[in-house]
């Protein structure tokens, strides 16, 4: 066998790499590793035909799709809560792809939108995304850590998904993982929910109280804030049925926390606004809060 590992080292060494293509052959690299230490290469091996154009375009629209569907989802409700005329609008951690960005688009929204993401490179590809569309709308990324506190309040929050990505960070910061590599590395994935459902009940409690505090800080008095929760991507591939479970107990006390103190009241979203074809995920997937 021609030795590809030892041509790879060589072209390595005779030839400058990109910080991309090296950070890629790295995790490549890694998975085959992995696969083979696991004894699972045979019945899986990574390469996938690179040139499969018709394949690589089904996978593009399927994402493309759910994209769109979450946007159509946002849109109606946007439509049904009369928000078209607010003039700054702040998505919280919306990462990298456009969902609470496209329901504006669709929704003729033409104010301004704050992007809050701790990671500045999600916005910055957020950004060239959407601006693939003619949108009327500005975006503003802001580099922003959700668990700091901030004495700014807004009258429009919005948080798209955000309660499993939030609680992931929060443990990953707490057992000092870089919470990038949860998005990267499977096995990352499932030790760090591992770790968090070990101590579940306290988890769950110190996450929730954490969450409610900062959703009362950031709302203005009047102003509102939306949120949904619903099986992600890797909750359903992956099977994360214990920990979706978990996210949306977290989902639901911290709604309960804020409707019962007094801080917010809710704001009920018929069921007909979120049954129509396209709709992504259903009422009982968002709630919205007016604070008073
Ligand atoms: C992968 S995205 C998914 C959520 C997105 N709203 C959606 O609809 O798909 C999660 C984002 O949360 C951000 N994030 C994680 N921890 C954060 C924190 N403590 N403060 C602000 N953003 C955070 C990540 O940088 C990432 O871009």
């Amino acid at each position: 066998m021609s030795s590809a590992p030892s041509k790879i080292i060589d072209f390595t060494k005779k030839n400058r790499l990109s910080i991309d293509a090296k950070q890629r052959l790295q995790y490549d690299l890694d998975t085959i590793l992995t696969r083979l230490q696991k004894g699972e290469y045979e019945t899986s091996g990574i390469v996938e035909n690179t040139f499969d154009i018709p394949g690589k375009t089904e996978q593009f629209y399927a994402h493309l799709l759910t994209f769109y569907k979450i946007g159509r989802s946002w849109e109606a409700i946007f439509k049904f809560l009369q928000l078209s005329n607010q003039k700054l609008i702040v998505d919280l951690c919306p990462g990298s792809a456009p969902k609470v960005e496209l329901g504006l688009y669709y929704a003729g929204y033409s104010g301004r939108v704050k992007l809050f993401d701790i990671d500045k490179s999600a916005l910055k590809t957020l950004i060239k995304f959407v601006n693939l569309f003619k949108i009327n709308f500005k975006l503003e990324p802001n580099k922003f850590d959700f668990f700091r506190s901030t004495t700014q309040t807004y009258s429009l929050v919005i948080g798209n998904h955000i309660f499993d990505d939030l609680i992931l960070s929060y443990f990953c910061t707490k057992l000092k993982i870089n919470p990038g590599e949860i998005y990267k590395k499977e096995s990352v994935l499932f030790s760090v929910w591992t770790e968090i459902l070990k101590n579940e009940k306290e988890n769950k409690t110190e996450i929730t109280n954490l969450f409610t505090d900062r959703f009362i800080a950031i709302v203005k008095k009047r102003g509102m804030l939306l949120l949904s929760n619903y099986p992600g991507y890797a909750e359903k591939m992956f099977n994360l049925n214990k920990e979706f479970n978990f996210t949306n107990a977290v989902f639901k006390e911290v709604i309960v926390n804020l409707t019962r103190s007094n801080y917010f009241k809710q704001i009920i979203i018929p069921k007909r606004i979120l049954t129509f074809k396209d709709s992504y995920f259903t009422s009982k997937h968002i709630v919205a809060l007016e604070k008073t």
